[in-house]
């Protein structure tokens, strides 16, 4: 059995002896993992550790001010935030196709990531937030059995080139228990039970080429559909549709249709509504969203978002769809 307190004592003290004296640094991406590592060792070693947050300009609406008032202004941890979306928005010009997408965003963190720990010349230790199925995963990847169809760029792919120590305090958890340890570590429950995101973020919600305009429109259609599902109570269950789903988002289409507003026509993007419920995020079925929660999400974005003019709903379930669009 397992007693949180407990726990967290030894794993405190395990890191402590683990890293002594010297320094940590940690890429906080503010999902789950690593905000539940950087907490934990935090409360460890204190200013010894050091967080990179990287922005790439592919968060959701209000995301990086929310990570740096959780982590920086509330817990006081030390927070090295870099607001690299020009760098990515750059890189990515142009670039349709999604894997190669995923690998520009993957290989940029990674440099920019690199470029802030040699500036960090006094750390020693890397630290991730590496939770026990990636351990699973990883040693099924490097036996030759692949488990996805898309290539995920997290932070696990920081390369050794670093010359640190690697530091994973998390590596025996599932995640429920990674949950229950970010509360008792004081971490909002609001965000230690969010939905996943994609480490590309945005970057695979908007199909085809990304530019800043159509990341800003979904961010902030994004924003109306996440606060309807957060706002609306199942009467069966109790439970918000938040979380009632497993995940749920805006996809950007960049086409146009035609609409009309007052005594003009209109001819606006598109953006499709996604929301699944799964146990295992390799089969997943589309949610049966109450008719009254679309109808007054779409009405929302449509009218609060000028640049949509059309909202659709995706009724299509995994397989052979994919929850992501790309
Ligand atoms: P799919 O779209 O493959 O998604 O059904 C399954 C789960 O994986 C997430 N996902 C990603 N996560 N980097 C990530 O860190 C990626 O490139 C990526 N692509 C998909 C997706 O959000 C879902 O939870």
């Amino acid at each position: 059995d397992w007693n949180m307190p407990d726990y967290v004592e030894e794993a405190i003290a395990n890191i402590r002896e683990q890293v002594g004296d010297e320094e940590v640094i940690l890429a906080l991406s503010g999902g789950v993992d690593s905000s539940v590592a950087a907490a934990l060792i935090h409360q460890a070693i204190g200013d010894k550790l050091t967080c990179v947050f990287v922005d790439h300009g592919l968060l959701r609406l209000n995301e990086a001010e929310q990570v740096m008032r959780t982590f920086a202004d509330n817990m006081g941890l030390k927070i090295i935030h870099i607001d690299a979306s020009d760098r990515f928005l750059g890189k990515l010009a142009g670039v349709t196709d999604p894997e190669a997408k995923r690998k520009i965003i993957g290989r940029e963190f990674v440099e920019i990531f690199q470029e802030e720990a040699a500036k960090l010349s006094n750390a020693r230790w890397l630290a991730q937030g590496t939770i026990y199925p990636d351990v699973i995963e990883s040693a099924a990847a490097k036996s030759g059995k692949a488990t996805g169809i898309k290539s995920h760029h997290n932070v696990g792919g920081l390369p050794e080139t670093l010359n640190l120590k690697l530091l994973e305090p998390l590596r025996e958890l599932f995640k429920d228990e990674v949950r229950k340890l970010g509360v008792a570590l004081g971490l909002p429950p609001a965000m230690v039970y969010r939905h996943p995101f994609p480490g590309p973020g945005l970057g695979v919600r908007i199909l085809g080429e990304i530019k800043r305009e159509y990341a800003d429109l979904l961010r902030q259609a994004d924003a109306i559909f996440i606060e309807e599902l957060r706002n609306t109570v199942d009467e069966e269950t109790g439970k918000n549709w938040y979380d009632l789903t497993s995940q749920a988002f805006t996809v950007f289409l960049p086409v146009k249709s035609v609409g009309v507003m007052g005594d003009a026509r209109t001819y606006e993007y598109v953006v499709a509504m996604r929301a699944v419920q799964t146990t295992d995020f390799m089969t997943a079925d589309w949610a049966e969203l109450p008719y009254s929660l679309l109808k007054r999400t779409s009405g929302r974005i449509i009218n609060e978002v000028r640049g949509i003019n059309r909202v659709t709903y995706d009724v299509s379930s995994k397989p052979p769809a994919t929850i992501e669009w790309e």
